[in-house]
């Protein structure tokens, strides 16, 4: 999970929450709705623009500058390579909301760093658009600070390695998308990676070397040193639980508290495999299938009168698109619904289920029915601009920071034709979702060779706090099996179970599961293990006092922190800014 165009500060969706009676309106929830960069009908940058980093001089020391709204900015200097820290410097950017706390006083517990995932999301967007949320989560004794690591973002030097907007635009990565093989894509997607990665040798090898995992744990290190503490707090996500883990095994003695929270295989990544994320997919996808079925036709558009209807109504919607894909024409774009779209608009989906099926069902029906402006408008997005960013330098998230951190981590991989043919083929048959998962190996293709001394594994360590990790039981990219894995590890630590589908426990309100969150931050507190956390509300019911689980709370009253956790989970789960177009 991580940032992307889908900036969008656009939210959707207002849950109106009683201290009785947990209330969902039922206006329009459409999951990923429209639109990179849409605000209501106009054109806006998200968190463009605003603000000049360049502005804030570069220091060993946190000097904090306003910044954003209700934000606070930084940059840090920390060594470019820590084998030769009088050398050259990189430069962290870091975003936070502080404390209600002064530093001063006895109440004020320091920051808890949060990565959103990717690799290559944007701490600093997730903080600038999700911030509030998290920070009334773990309470006011903490900041919640959010930075860029090496290499993204607004953090100096960034990897870009292209020279043009227009240029990124033609041939840019684009995460993750379809390989149709009656169209020859495998073997165009080989091709593709291995020019791109020609370029990335050429143009800026002396920056991508310095780009992994290894160095961001150092950089945390120094973050959290540079507000005069010794030891981390850390709450990370999807690929931010890779960095949490690696931290962990490389600083065990450092760690005060860390959450990772839908958790990677981490010896899968480092391998550059990705054979391990695509285990409990099918299952997020059963649950849609399942949970439509149950709706009603009220309340699920897509429905039919079982799952396997609807299931069988999906594959034939899947085969029909492929032979004939539909055009769309809207009001600020236009293009198709093709295979890709179709399978990519369902994938995504699966990340953020309360938030997103409601609204895929009705964008499926849409488009059985012949109209595919509804699901179009859902992954609408602004038309390409040649001036786009390039007037505005500095603060693009590039879609190659991702390839760089994660071909720099992890082990080189043959650059053979064959030999991704035979990968693509590996991956297919274990899940159908392989055919737009075995893209992000592809990114590695030809990737220039760099030294890999940085740090591989194991991912073992006695901590200094024990860890706790987060796991959902129908989570499409990072199965509960690779939490209770990397648990393994680290002795003491904990493995809490929601019983959701989605990505990471965000992706779904369970009061529950942040109730954990803030004990553990504040108080240290671990669930006993084999804790089970449920969730709140129902896929599909936005009649909400329908549900037997809303009817738990009535008559249940929360206190004004459950309420307001609650709230928090409700708004982030429900919400289009979660970051969707980084795989992890
Ligand atoms: C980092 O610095 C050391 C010491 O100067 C050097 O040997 C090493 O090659 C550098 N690492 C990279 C990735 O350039
Ligand atoms: C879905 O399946 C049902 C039952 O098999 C069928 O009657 C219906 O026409 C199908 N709907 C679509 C849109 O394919
Ligand atoms: C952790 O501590 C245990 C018990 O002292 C020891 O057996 C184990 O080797 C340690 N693990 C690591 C990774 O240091």
């Amino acid at each position: 999970m991580a940032v992307s165009p889908q900036k969008t500060m656009l939210l959707i969706f207002a849950a109106l929450i009683s201290p009785f009676i947990f209330k969902l309106s039922s206006g329009n929830i459409q999951g990923y709705v429209s639109s990179f960069y849409k605000k209501d009908s106009t054109v806006s940058f998200g968190t463009c623009a605003k603000f000049s980093w360049e502005s804030i001089p570069p220091s060993d020391h946190l000097i904090w500058h306003d910044c954003y709204t209700k934000r606070e900015c930084a940059r840090l200097s920390v060594p470019l390579n820590y084998t030769d820290p009088q050398g050259e410097k990189a430069v962290i950017a870091m975003t936070r909301i502080p404390s209600r706390f002064p530093a001063n006083t006895p109440w004020y517990r320091g920051p808890i760093l949060v990565n959103p995932g990717g690799p290559g999301g944007s701490g600093v967007d997730f903080v600038v658009d999700m911030g509030e949320e998290l920070s009334t989560i773990v309470g006011p004794q903490f900041d919640i600070l959010g930075f860029d690591p090496r290499g993204v973002g607004r953090s100096v030097p960034r990897v870009s390695f292209f020279e043009t907007a227009a240029e990124r635009a033609l041939w840019g990565p684009i995460s993750l998308h379809v390989l149709d093989t009656s169209r020859g894509d495998v073997a165009r997607e080989w091709a593709r990676s291995k020019v791109v990665n020609e370029l990335a040798r050429e143009r800026q090898l002396d920056v991508l070397r310095h780009m992994n995992t290894d160095h961001t744990a150092r950089d945390m290190l120094r973050i959290t040193e540079a507000h005069g503490r010794e030891r981390l707090q850390y709450w990370g996500f999807s690929y931010g639980t890779v960095l949490g883990a690696t931290f962990a095994a490389m600083f065990p003695d450092e760690i005060e508290r860390m959450i990772i929270d839908g958790v990677v295989d981490v010896e899968d990544y480092y391998k550059t495999l990705w054979t391990h994320n695509l285990l409990d997919t099918d299952k997020t996808m059963q649950i849609f299938f399942d949970g439509c079925a149950a709706a009603g036709p009220d309340d699920c558009a897509f429905y039919a009168p079982t799952p396997e209807d609807i299931s069988r109504n999906l594959t034939s919607l899947y085969n029909a698109i492929r032979e004939k894909p539909v055009p769309v024409r809207t009001k600020h774009s236009y293009g198709l619904i093709d295979y890709n779209r179709l399978r990519m608009k369902v994938f995504n989906s699966l990340y953020q289920p309360f938030a997103s099926f409601p609204g895929l069902a009705r964008g499926l029906a849409d488009l059985a029915a012949g109209n595919g402006r509804p699901l179009f408008e859902m992954t609408e997005k602004t038309p390409f601009q040649c001036n786009c960013d390039e007037g505005l330098p500095g603060i693009d998230v590039t879609s190659e920071a991702q390839a760089a951190i994660l071909c720099n981590d992890g082990d080189d991989i043959p650059e053979s034709l064959e030999d991704f043919q035979k990968y693509f083929k590996h991956l297919t048959e274990k899940s159908s979702w392989g055919e737009l998962w075995s893209t992000i190996r592809a990114e590695c293709i030809g990737w220039p060779k760099v030294p890999k001394s940085h740090y591989q594994g194991p991912f073992v360590g006695n901590t200094s706090y024990p860890i706790l990790l987060i796991g959902n039981t129908a989570d499409p990219v990072t199965p509960l099996r690779a939490a209770k894995k990397t648990s393994e590890g680290y002795p003491g630590s904990v493995v809490l179970t929601q019983d959701s589908p989605g990505h990471s426990s965000l992706a779904a309100p369970s009061l529950c599961t942040q109730k954990y969150v803030r004990a553990y931050f504040t108080d240290g507190r671990l669930p006993d293990k084999d804790t089970v956390c449920g969730v709140i509300g129902s896929l599909f019911s936005q009649s909400a006092d329908k549900t037997a689980a809303h009817q738990m709370f009535l008559g249940h009253k929360l206190t004004s922190d459950e309420h307001e956790i609650l709230a928090a989970i409700t708004s982030l789960s429900m919400s289009s800014r979660l970051p969707v177009s980084h795989p992890l």
